[in-house]
């Protein structure tokens, strides 16, 4: 990766069918046989929660290759209170350029952009062999558990990154996934059909 051989920029409305199409490329048959992410980001930027500042696309050579956004929650602490939280993602860079630096990149320049409107603190689901590289780490670490999920489940999936320090101090409690992320299987294969037979 050429450090600067890329644009980022924050997703405009005429970018929104190349970037569901970007994503449907990136996460398709990755972690199942096809994704409903692409529609997941369609439903997202309807949401009061979704958050426009913090909706970025990568660029090179006029193309898009890389996207990633952040949607407001919550962490319903042990103790009653509502903690403000940002949860992440989809993030997708396009097939063909993957691992090459391009999304560490973008995950660094969004998180970065996030703490300058200050947002305390970043958790979702993901993988730690790459959120690992960006400064996440186990979300249990914070005393934060994943909703619905048993105690004694893995949780190894469930990471966090504070961005102020000090944040999560003293708290314990539920993280919650916002509701935008749940979509319907049928809806999913209604939305797909616009999109190039995979
Ligand atoms: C995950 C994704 C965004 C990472 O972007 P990328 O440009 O491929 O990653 P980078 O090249 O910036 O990788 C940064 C580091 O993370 C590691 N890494 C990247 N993807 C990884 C993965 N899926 N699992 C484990 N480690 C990973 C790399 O080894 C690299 O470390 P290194 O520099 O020490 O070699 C991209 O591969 C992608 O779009 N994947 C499909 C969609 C997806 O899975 N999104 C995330 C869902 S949680």
């Amino acid at each position: 990766m050429n450090t600067n051989d890329y644009a980022i920029r924050l997703e405009r409305s005429e970018d929104y069918r190349a970037v569901e199409s970007l994503v449907r490329e990136s996460f398709g048959n990755v972690y199942r046989p096809g994704c409903s992410e692409h529609y997941v980001i369609h439903v997202l930027r309807d949401d009061p929660a979704f958050i426009r500042e913090l909706d970025f696309v990568m660029e090179q050579d006029g193309r898009l290759i890389g996207q990633n956004m952040f949607t407001q929650t919550i962490i319903e602490a042990d103790d009653g209170r509502v903690i403000p939280v940002l949860t992440m993602g989809p993030i997708s860079i396009t097939p063909e350029l993957k691992h090459r630096g391009y999304g560490k990149t973008l995950l660094d320049y969004s998180l970065k952009k996030a703490e300058g409107l200050g947002y305390g603190a970043v958790l979702f689901e993901g993988n730690i062999g790459f959120y690992g590289k960006c400064g996440f780490t186990y979300a249990r670490e914070f005393g934060i558990r994943y909703h619905d999920l048993p105690e004694s489940a893995d949780d190894s999936f469930f990471l966090c990154k504070e961005l102020i320090q000090g944040y999560l101090d003293g708290i314990t409690g539920v993280y919650q996934t916002p509701q935008g992320y749940y979509v319907d299987d049928s809806d999913v294969a209604a939305f797909d059909k616009d999109f190039p037979p995979k």
